[in-house]
């Protein structure tokens, strides 16, 4: 069994385990860091995280050419059930289901989830995404909180953490994160998508690689690592 991650840019991921193929949050039309674009794309499943344009993104058009399963929030997954998504899983914050490719848990996230229609997205999540060969923290938009303690007691070997600040943690906050969750490897994300969340990611990485036993890795947009 081998699980491959791809970053393709702002907070968007492809997990590859085996066969199947899932997407987090795929953002591509209007990113001006996608890797790929929404047509080009595979998916068997698509995890949305929360309600922002920059993260139900494509979810739409993708999941109607691929009919690939959407999983997202009860609030998010309705929403899409009016949008023509026959294909849905709903789950909520705290929630863990079983899929073929492994394992989903929704975990908090301080944030908002607005839809791009102004609908009502519920709350946020972070997604925890558990396969054969380990566990994926991806903590979507969030604030720093104490309980992503938690989340690392449950034993992560690949966190991902944004670093972009404004409206999520910058820098400092998500090593602080790194701190709390201890992972093994972290990836930093939703940076240097556009101006106002430029990061230095090469800096950031120095300091976790000083201050933590956490491994940083850094993927340009396209790039992948195994889990
Ligand atoms: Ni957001
Ligand atoms: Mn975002």
């Amino acid at each position: 069994m081998t699980t491959t991650v791809t970053f393709l840019g702002h907070g968007t991921f492809q997990i590859d385990i085996d066969e199947r193929t899932v997407l987090i949050d795929p953002f591509f039309t209007g990113n001006p860091a996608a890797s790929t674009t929404a047509d080009a794309v595979a998916a068997d499943a698509i995890i949305v995280s929360h309600g922002h344009g920059d993260h139900i993104g494509d979810t739409i058009a993708i999941a109607k050419r691929t009919g690939a399963l959407v999983i997202a929030n009860h609030e998010i997954a309705d929403w899409l059930g009016n949008q023509g998504i026959e294909n849905r899983h709903a789950q909520h914050i705290g929630g863990a289901h079983e899929f073929d490719f492994g394992t989903v848990k929704f975990t908090i996230a301080h944030h908002g989830s607005m839809l791009p229609d102004g609908a009502n997205g519920g709350n946020p999540c972070g997604i925890l995404l558990k396969t054969v060969d380990g566990s994926i923290y991806h903590a979507a938009d969030t604030g720093l909180f104490y309980d992503m303690k938690l989340i690392g007691e449950e034993g992560i070997d690949l966190a991902i953490l944004p670093i972009g600040d404004n409206f999520t943690m910058g820098p400092d906050d998500a090593l602080r994160a790194v701190k709390l969750i201890e992972p093994k490897r972290v990836i930093p994300d939703h940076y240097d998508t556009w101006p106002l969340i430029a990061q230095d990611d090469e800096a950031w990485a120095k300091r976790v690689a000083a201050e933590t036993s956490t491994e940083p890795v850094i993927l340009q947009p396209g790039e992948s690592c195994a889990l």
